[in-house]
């Protein structure tokens, strides 16, 4: 019997109480005059917003969408532009959360697809270009020899854990505190819990990240600090010949832009062989960008499986999963069950290849790599100009501003940035066209193919002016800490 998480658990509740409460009224701790500004530029999103909440939950269809003080709406998106309802164009360094490395529409994404669209949509069968999706994958990670596709992140990392859990015959995974993998429950935990539920550094608690998980749903999944390989030692000695894998981002982009220690990812890979143990890299995010070949490429270390999906659908729904011949032997065998009605979708596969073969080159990832760093540089004349508590991190085509300026080398470290300091970035930002980077403080930027250095001097020029208000917000709430 399922039964499910009670409701009264401290941890949870907290959360549920969150969450109503955004329902009411999604908070920003951003300056009241931004607030006004934003509500005074986005009238038609705001309207729209009402109607849409009266329709969908937060108005949304992710939790993720629920911007503060409320979402905007877009109409139109083309190359590295967004517009919304109201007309209001934006530089798009959010790029739908990661997926668009190839920018919106691209022209030979497009293309490919209404050739598609015009053979099938779907054929609940199998076709010729799958194949050549998989082909295109493994070049880029020769470590792996088999590839399943699948429909989104989630999905792929799902299929991981299963396909992990099958070939060790454990059943615990190791997951890294403040990461976040999806909609998989076991995963669901220790995404952004608060210091005081956190529990100790080296071996942090499991936090549920939302209600509604099976009463037992947590029971094998065992957090683990980012960058930190004796803590991973002592957990897989404590817990020998029990741990089926370990799931990590081989560059946390779910905390910023969080970058391994060089020294961190061979100790894994290490640890991982000498107990028997998977190495599952999360690339749903990393996949293409930080490297062409992604994380193997950025770290010099093979995973066992690998999960992929956003950037390499050019802008359509997939995820795949690769391993090696061994490991995927069991889906052949029909020993692990991996199925779906949209899994390798001949509209996806066809983005899929065109996205893989033609835009996301290594010509291109070098290219678009050199205009992320003068992002970067950019974002770092500001800082310096302005005295600002802020640091950039970057790994290919994507990034972050930290705003702390500590290096932030795991979740506890995250947890310095100032909130308020956030929404005030996020929301200037907005106000001067420019979508800095996925929503939340714990996300990142992407930059695609179509970006350049006009969108550059743009997003530093956006900065210049917003960033003395952060530093005010932050000067103030020191001054206010320091009166109590
Ligand atoms: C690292 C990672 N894994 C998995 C997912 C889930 O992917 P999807 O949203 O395609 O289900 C995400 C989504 O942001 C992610 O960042």
């Amino acid at each position: 019997m399922v039964t499910h998480l009670d409701l009264s658990d401290r941890r949870v509740a907290r959360y549920g109480e969150l969450l109503v409460r955004m329902v009411d009224d999604f908070e920003t701790h951003a300056p009241s005059e931004f607030v006004e500004r934003y509500r005074r530029a986005t009238v038609k999103s705001a309207a729209h917003w009402r109607l849409a909440r009266s329709l969908m939950p937060q108005g949304t269809s992710s939790n993720l969408r629920a911007w503060a003080p409320y979402p905007m709406y877009f109409g139109r998106a083309a190359g590295s532009h967004v517009t919304d309802l109201d007309g209001n164009r934006y530089i798009d360094c959010a790029m739908a959360q990661g997926v668009l490395a190839a920018g919106h529409l691209h022209p030979a994404v497009i293309e490919a697809v209404e050739a598609q669209l015009r053979r099938g949509t779907v054929y609940g069968g199998s076709h010729r270009d799958e194949a050549t999706a998989c082909e295109l994958l493994l070049e880029r990670y020769p470590c792996h020899e088999r590839v399943r596709m699948v429909n989104s992140g989630s999905e792929a990392v799902l299929h991981a854990v299963r396909l992990a859990r099958a070939a060790t015959g454990r059943s615990i995974i190791l997951k890294v505190e403040g990461t976040y993998h999806g909609n998989y429950d076991p995963t669901m935990v220790s995404f952004r819990p608060t210091l005081e539920e956190a529990g100790p550094v080296e071996r942090p608690s499991a936090v549920p990240f939302t209600a509604g998980l099976a009463a037992n749903a947590l029971a094998d999944t065992v957090v683990i600090p980012f960058n930190d390989a004796g803590a991973l030692a002592a957990i897989l000695d404590e817990r020998r010949e029990q741990v089926a894998a370990v799931l990590v981002e081989p560059v946390i982009l779910n905390m910023g832009c969080t970058l391994p220690h060089a020294d961190y990812f061979p100790a894994v890979r290490e640890l991982c062989d000498d107990n028997g143990v998977l190495l599952i890299f999360d690339e749903a995010k990393t996949g293409t960008k930080i490297a062409w070949g992604g994380g193997p490429e950025f770290t010099g270390v093979q995973p066992d499986v690998t999960c992929v999906a956003k950037a390499i659908g050019g802008g359509f729904p997939v995820g795949a999963i690769l391993a090696n011949e061994s490991t995927m032997r069991l889906i052949d065998q029909a020993v692990v069950l991996q199925t779906g009605s949209f899994a390798g979708n001949p509209v996806s596969v066809a983005a899929t290849i065109v996205t893989l073969r033609d835009v996301l080159t290594r010509e291109a990832h070098r290219q678009t790599s050199a205009v992320n760093l003068a992002l970067a540089e950019a974002y770092e004349r500001v800082i310096a100009d302005t005295g600002l508590a802020a640091h950039v991190v970057t790994a290919g085509v994507t990034g972050a501003l930290f705003l702390t300026d500590a290096p932030v080398t795991n979740y506890r470290d995250d947890l310095a940035i100032d909130p308020a300091a956030w929404d005030t970035y996020w929301l200037g930002m907005l106000l001067e066209g420019v979508i800095p980077q996925a929503y939340g403080l714990d996300d990142s930027w992407t930059i695609s193919v179509a970006h350049d250095e006009g969108d550059v001097r743009a997003v530093g020029d956006a900065f210049a002016k917003v960033a003395p208000v952060i530093a005010e917000v932050i000067d103030r709430r020191a001054a206010d800490v320091s009166l109590r």
